[in-house]
């Protein structure tokens, strides 16, 4: 079943106001339609005069993620779109280390992340130190990191992921003899793909007596202790819940939750599964343990699906994005993704990599 129309960046005043009525209804109260129309409308507007292209992460408000994106979707997805866009301008609605990988595969753009307070748990709980660290104590390891790290991380890594490709990524290294993979920041991410594939899995933190219990022709993935700050807020507890209130729900949690959220729902996936899922498969209801608005947009964008929307858990690095800071970015041209040449060079290799992989 395909999405509905969006709105097109020539949308008049009265357009914009009839699609936002329209597309939110039910979803965002009329009043804070009606508050937000002439934003979106100068933020259109903007676009169109400055030649920009917004791209807006699945996790944005509803608002804003249906009214001016010119292309929403999951980090990789927005990303490769980045890498490829003929616009001078490229603002990413979505947090720090999404823009950094925007600017890494297309660095002759200027890309702008509409606010400076928009990091990540995951990105901000592992540094190149860190790692350099790491790869002293395992000298064997091939480096993972996950897409969810900064630039100077990801220039010490042999490959990055992310989580609808974690598994692939992997199943490649194995294929090609690795024995040791670092998979670098989420603990739960790295715990959850290694389950799957029914590797064993170590903290990078555990003693030398548990690796030397692991054979060294036998592959091991090893973990490090960041982990989402929203994600691992989702319990047992809450699939109980949701099961008894909703029992027709098919249960889909993202695979930064915890391995024990993990074994207990129906469906893990990356947000592009997610979207992938309740579009494409009829079940009689959905319910999502990932940031909040996710939920809320895919409840406006598929108003045919039935979706629980009990959720209160919002990122508060992604809340951060708003369509006032949106319109001031584009106004003043501010909060520019800056990294050396040096730097960008060295963290696109990993990114090369993986998209050779997929
Ligand atoms: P995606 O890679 O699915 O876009 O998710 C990013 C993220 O921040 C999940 O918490
Ligand atoms: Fe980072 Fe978690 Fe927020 Fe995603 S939801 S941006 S992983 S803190």
């Amino acid at each position: 079943m395909p999405a509905t129309a969006t709105l097109s960046r020539n949308a008049s005043i009265d357009e914009t106001r009839r699609f936002m009525q329209e597309r939110l209804k039910g979803i965002v109260p009329e009043v804070e339609i009606e508050a937000k129309v002439e934003l979106v409308y100068a933020i259109n507007k903007c676009k169109r005069e400055m030649n920009a292209v917004i791209l807006g992460h699945n996790y944005m408000e509803p608002a804003l993620y249906h009214s001016v994106p010119d292309h929403t979707g999951d980090s990789l997805q927005l990303s490769s779109i980045a890498a490829t866009t003929d616009a001078d301008i490229i603002v990413f609605c979505g947090v720090l280390f999404m823009g950094e990988t925007a600017k890494i595969l297309n660095p002759i753009k200027t890309v702008l992340v509409p606010s400076e307070q928009a990091g990540c748990s995951l990105a901000a709980g592992i540094s190149a130190e860190d790692i350099r660290n790491l790869k002293e104590r395992f000298p064997d390891a091939v480096v993972v990191t996950y897409v969810n790290t900064y630039a100077d991380a990801k220039g010490e890594s042999d490959y990055c992921c992310t989580s609808g490709n974690a598994d692939k990524v992997l199943n490649k290294l194995i294929e090609m003899g690795h024995k040791r993979i670092l998979f670098l920041p989420d603990a739960y991410l790295a715990a959850n793909t290694a389950a799957q594939m029914k590797v064993p899995y170590l903290d990078s933190q555990s003693g030398d007596a548990a690796f030397a219990a692991i054979s060294d022709d036998q592959p091991l993935v090893i973990g490090w202790n960041a982990k989402c700050e929203v994600h691992e807020l989702f319990t047992t507890e809450d699939v109980d819940n949701i099961r008894r209130q909703y029992p027709e729900a098919i249960i889909l949690a993202h695979p930064e939750c915890s391995p024990e959220v993990i074994a207990k729902v129906d469906i893990s996936g990356s947000t592009k599964a997610m979207v992938d899922y309740v579009r494409d498969v009829d079940a009689p209801q959905y319910a999502l343990l990932t940031e909040c608005a996710m939920g809320d947009n895919l409840a406006a964008e598929f108003p045919h699906r039935n979706m629980v929307r009990a959720c209160t858990l919002r990122c508060k690095h992604m809340n951060y994005i708003t369509l006032e800071e949106t319109l001031a970015g584009l106004e003043k041209v501010q909060y520019k993704v800056e990294l050396s040449d040096e730097l960008i060079e060295r963290a696109r290799k990993p990114i090369q990599r993986m998209i050779e992989i997929r």
